[in-house]
This record gives structure tokens, sequence and C-alpha cells, in this order.
């Protein structure tokens, strides 16, 4: 596991900006997975800077989303598919129709999740960019998610419905349930991109990269995975253990390096 701590969030955007990046430009037909939230803004910001002023092209891209809110109209600007359309796909060249999720309007659920799950297997993630929650979530695999876990309906925790209301408009409660890639399903990545950001994640951020792998903690499931990269802003970092320092990742001129693990 490499764990990078940047200067600032923005610079921790620039830095999961580079891999993806990297990603696209290395890759004949590249399978994006795409996390949304706060965190992930830096990243899409710089995305967007980067297809505008330096013409970085997502014309061969599919981007597939890590999970979807139910029980929203789907033109609701909340659901997470009108969010990736807003705060990335609108504003590059990503083809039409490249932007995948679960279709959390289908009649059959259950069906839908094993159609999303098999559709995700079929186009191999190369890269996938993760957030955490703050009690541990990835994607929405709550606390007690098996390890072993595929795309399903679940219920959202209160914690992570507090957390998620900021996003939606006073009044509008923030949905109960939520269709979620599995953590096995995230782990089947080639890569996997984990984005921190405050003083808020510490504690979940420290538990996740040196604390025991365990359902209870859904993202120390990256531990179990051999191409990861977790980057940080300091706050985020500041839960982590002594860490040792390293040289900067290849092409990178943001942040340090550490292995807090000792595995780099
Ligand atoms: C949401 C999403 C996750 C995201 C996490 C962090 O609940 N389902 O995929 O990683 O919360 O979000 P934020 O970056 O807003 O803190």
């Amino acid at each position: 596991m490499r764990v990078v701590v940047a200067e600032s969030g923005d610079a921790a955007g620039r830095v999961a900006a580079d891999m993806v990046e990297r990603f696209i430009g290395d890759s004949v037909s590249p399978a994006l997975g795409l996390a949304t939230g706060e965190t992930m803004q830096a990243v899409f910001s710089e995305l967007v800077r980067r297809h505008r002023e330096n013409g970085l092209s997502f014309a061969g891209v599919h981007a597939f989303l890590l999970d979807e809110y139910l029980d929203l109209d789907r033109h609701d600007p909340c659901a997470y598919r009108n969010v990736a359309h807003r705060v990335l796909a609108r504003h590059v060249d990503i083809g039409p129709g490249a932007v995948h999720g679960p279709n959390a309007q289908a009649d059959d659920l259950d069906a839908e999740c094993a159609r999303y799950e098999r559709e995700v297997r079929d186009a191999g993630i190369g890269l996938q960019l993760l957030g955490i929650g703050c009690n541990g979530h990835i994607a929405f695999n709550e606390p007690g998610s098996p390890l072993a876990s595929t795309t399903r309906v679940v219920a959202l925790s209160d914690r992570t419905r507090a957390d998620n209301a900021r996003f939606f408009p006073d009044g509008q409660p923030v949905p109960d349930r939520a269709i979620t890639q599995g953590i096995a399903t995230v782990g089947a990545a080639g890569e996997l991109v984990l984005l921190a950001c405050g003083e808020h994640k510490a504690d979940a951020v420290a538990r996740a990269v040196e604390g025991p792998v365990t359902p209870g903690l859904p993202a120390s499931a990256i531990q179990l995975h051999a191409n990861v990269t977790v980057v940080l802003d300091p706050p985020a970092a500041s839960g982590l253990g002594c860490p040792r320092v390293a040289p900067a990742p290849r092409g990178s001129d943001e942040g340090m390096l550490i292995g807090p693990a000792g595995d780099i």
C-alpha cells in the first residue's frame, strides 16, 4: 500500500488526477470507477481543467458509478448519476452513454443488482476512485458488510444519512437505502485510489490503513488489494502511526509518500 500525504485537499486532488490521467493514457479501453462525494470534487475539477486547458480526452473512457440512492426521482439532482453528469461528464468529451450506474428505478432491484455486478465485472475496472465515510464505509458498504459482498441493495446507517444530509435541500430526507457495489466488487478493480481529506476522516483512515481487516470497518478491505494508493491531506493523515518517509511517486511532485504499514 502506498500512502501519499499531499499538502492540501486540492493537492491531494491533483495527485489523484495524475493517476487518472496516466491510467487513461496507458489504457486502450479505460474502465474508470467513479466515486461521488465532496472529496472527489477536487479530482473532478482538476480533470475538467486538464480537459479544457491541456486537451485531456475522455473519448474512449467508460465510467462506472460505485453506488446510487434508491427512492429518488430519476431527475433528482442528488441522484449520483446526475451528480456525475454535473461535476464531470457534461464538462468533458466522454461519450454519450459512457457513464454507467445501477438503475435505481428498476422494478426488480435484485435482478438489477445482478445485472450491474455483471456489467462491472465484464468491463474490468482498471482504476477505481474511492472515498471513505466517517464510519469507514466504502461505496455504500456500511460497517458489518461482508468482505465477500457483491452489488446489492443496502440500508444506509443513520451516521451516513446524517453526513450526507448536507447535499440535500432542506426538508428533503436522505434516502435510507441504496444500491452499492460490494466490497468484493470494488476489490476486483485493478488499482484502487482512496482519497480522504479533513480531520473528520482521520480515525476511519487510520483504522482502514493500520487496523485489522474487518467487516466492522469496510475500508480496511483495501489492505487485501495488491495495488492501492491512499491519498490524504495532512488532517486526514493525522491519526496514522509514525510514518516512514519515502520518495514521492514517480511523476508526482505533490506530497510525500509514506509507508505506515511498512510495505511499500
Ligand atoms: C458517500 C459515498 C461514498 C463516498 C463517501 C465520502 O456516502 N457513497 O462513495 O466515498 O460518502 O463522501 P465525502 O467525500 O462527501 O465525505
